[in-house]
C-alpha cells in the first residue's frame, strides 16, 4: 500500500535526506502555481474581449479629436490631465467641456446630452476604446517620462473624428518596442506633438536620448504581469 509509506516500524529506505522532501513540496507547489498562472493568462488572452486594430465604437456624443486637436490646436493634457503622472489617462469630466461649451455652440443639438449632464451633475458614459486584459499592467507615466509620444501607440488621433485603435496592443507589440525603443524616443517637450519627426536618423537620435535619460525597458514577465 502506498498510503502507509513511512509509517513507524516499516523499514523505509531514504535515498534523499528528509529536507529534500520539503524542497520537493516547494518545487511542486511552485510548478503548480506557474501552470495556474499561465492558464489564467491563456484564458484571458483567448477570451472574446481581445483587442482589435480598427475598433472604433460609436460614442454618446460625437466628440471629435480632429476638430478639437487638429483644428483648434488643443493639447492632449488639457483633457487627459493625469497622463504624465499616473498609470491611467483621465477622461475629462463634463466640467472640462463646459469651460467652452457653456458659451460655444450652446444651441447645438448634439451637445444636448452634455448640457443635461452638466445640469444634473451626472457624467457622460464614454465607451472605452483601448482595453488591455486585467492581467496586464500598463503605466502611461512611465512611457511619457521616458520620451515615448502618444503617436507611437495611438496614431494620428488629431486626424480622427472617432477614436480608433491603431496598434494591436498584443504582447509581441509591447515587446518589440521594449527590445528596441530607440526609434520611438523623442524630446520630452514633443510627447503630445503628433506630427513631430526627428530631424535626422531616428535610431541615432533615439539612441542618444536613451543614453542621456538612461532608458532601458525591461522584458521580464513581471514588468507587465504582476
Ligand atoms: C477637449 C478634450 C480632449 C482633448 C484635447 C483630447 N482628448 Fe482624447 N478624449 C477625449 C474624450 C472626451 C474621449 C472619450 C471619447 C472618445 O473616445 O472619443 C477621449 C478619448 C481618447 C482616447 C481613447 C480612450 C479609450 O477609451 O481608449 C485616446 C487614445 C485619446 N483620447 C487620445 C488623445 C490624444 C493623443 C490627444 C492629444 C493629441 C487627445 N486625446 C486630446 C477628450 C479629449
Ligand atoms: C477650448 C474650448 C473647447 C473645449 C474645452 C471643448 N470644446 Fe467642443 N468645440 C469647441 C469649438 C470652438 C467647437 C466648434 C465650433 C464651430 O464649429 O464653430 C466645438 C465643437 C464641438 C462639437 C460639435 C458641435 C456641433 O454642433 O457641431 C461637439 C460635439 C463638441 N465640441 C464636444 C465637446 C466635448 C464633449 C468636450 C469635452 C470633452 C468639448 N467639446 C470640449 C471648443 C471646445
Ligand atoms: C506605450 C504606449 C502608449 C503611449 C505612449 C500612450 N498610450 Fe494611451 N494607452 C495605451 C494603452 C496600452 C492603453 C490601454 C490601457 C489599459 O487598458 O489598461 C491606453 C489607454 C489610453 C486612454 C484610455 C484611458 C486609460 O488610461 O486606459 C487614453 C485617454 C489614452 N491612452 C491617452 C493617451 C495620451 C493622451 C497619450 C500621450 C500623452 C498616450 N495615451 C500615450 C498605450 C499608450
Ligand atoms: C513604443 C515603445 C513602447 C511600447 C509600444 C510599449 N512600451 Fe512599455 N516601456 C517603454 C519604455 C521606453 C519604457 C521605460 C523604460 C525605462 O524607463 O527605462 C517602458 C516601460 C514600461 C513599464 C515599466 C513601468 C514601471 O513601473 O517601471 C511597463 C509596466 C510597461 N512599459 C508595459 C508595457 C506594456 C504592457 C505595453 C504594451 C501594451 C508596452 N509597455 C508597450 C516603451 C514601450
Ligand atoms: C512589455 C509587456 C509584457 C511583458 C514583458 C510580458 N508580457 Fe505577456 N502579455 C502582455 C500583453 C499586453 C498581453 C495581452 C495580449 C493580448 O491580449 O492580446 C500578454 C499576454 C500574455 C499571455 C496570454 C496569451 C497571449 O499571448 O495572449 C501569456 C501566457 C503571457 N503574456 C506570458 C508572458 C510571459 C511568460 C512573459 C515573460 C517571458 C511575458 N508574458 C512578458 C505583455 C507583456
Amino acid at each position: 500500500m502506498g498510503e502507509d509509506h513511512g509509517s513507524p516500524g516499516r523499514p523505509v529506505f531514504y535515498v534523499f535526506p528528509t529536507w529534500a522532501n520539503q524542497l520537493r513540496k516547494v518545487l511542486v507547489g511552485g510548478a503548480l502555481a506557474g501552470i495556474v498562472f499561465v492558464c489564467i493568462l491563456l484564458w484571458g488572452g483567448f477570451s472574446p474581449r481581445t483587442l482589435a486594430v480598427g475598433y472604433a465604437p460609436k460614442q454618446p456624443i460625437p466628440y471629435s479629436h480632429r476638430l478639437h486637436v487638429g483644428e483648434l490646436g488643443m493639447d492632449c493634457r488639457y483633457c487627459h490631465n493625469t497622463v504624465e503622472t499616473a498609470a491611467r489617462a483621465a477622461i475629462p469630466p463634463v466640467a472640462t467641456c463646459m469651460n467652452c461649451h457653456a458659451s460655444v455652440k450652446t444651441e447645438s443639438a448634439v451637445l444636448e446630452p452634455l448640457r443635461q449632464a452638466a445640469k444634473d451633475g451626472t457624467s457622460i458614459r464614454w465607451v472605452r476604446v483601448h482595453d488591455l486584459p486585467n492581467f496586464v499592467y500598463f503605466d502611461h507615466s512611465a512611457h511619457l517620462t521616458a520620451g515615448i509620444g502618444c503617436v507611437s501607440c495611438h496614431g494620428r488621433v488629431d486626424r480622427m473624428d472617432v477614436v480608433r485603435q491603431e496598434k494591436p496592443l498584443s504582447m509581441g507589440w509591447c515587446l518589440d518596442c521594449h527590445r528596441a525603443p530607440e526609434a520611438q524616443l523623442r524630446p520630452h517637450d514633443r510627447i503630445t506633438d503628433l506630427a513631430w519627426q526627428p530631424p535626422g536618423d531616428p535610431v541615432e537620435a533615439g539612441a542618444e536620448l536613451a543614453r542621456i535619460h538612461g532608458v532601458a525597458p525591461s522584458t521580464d514577465c513581471s514588468t507587465c504581469h504582476r
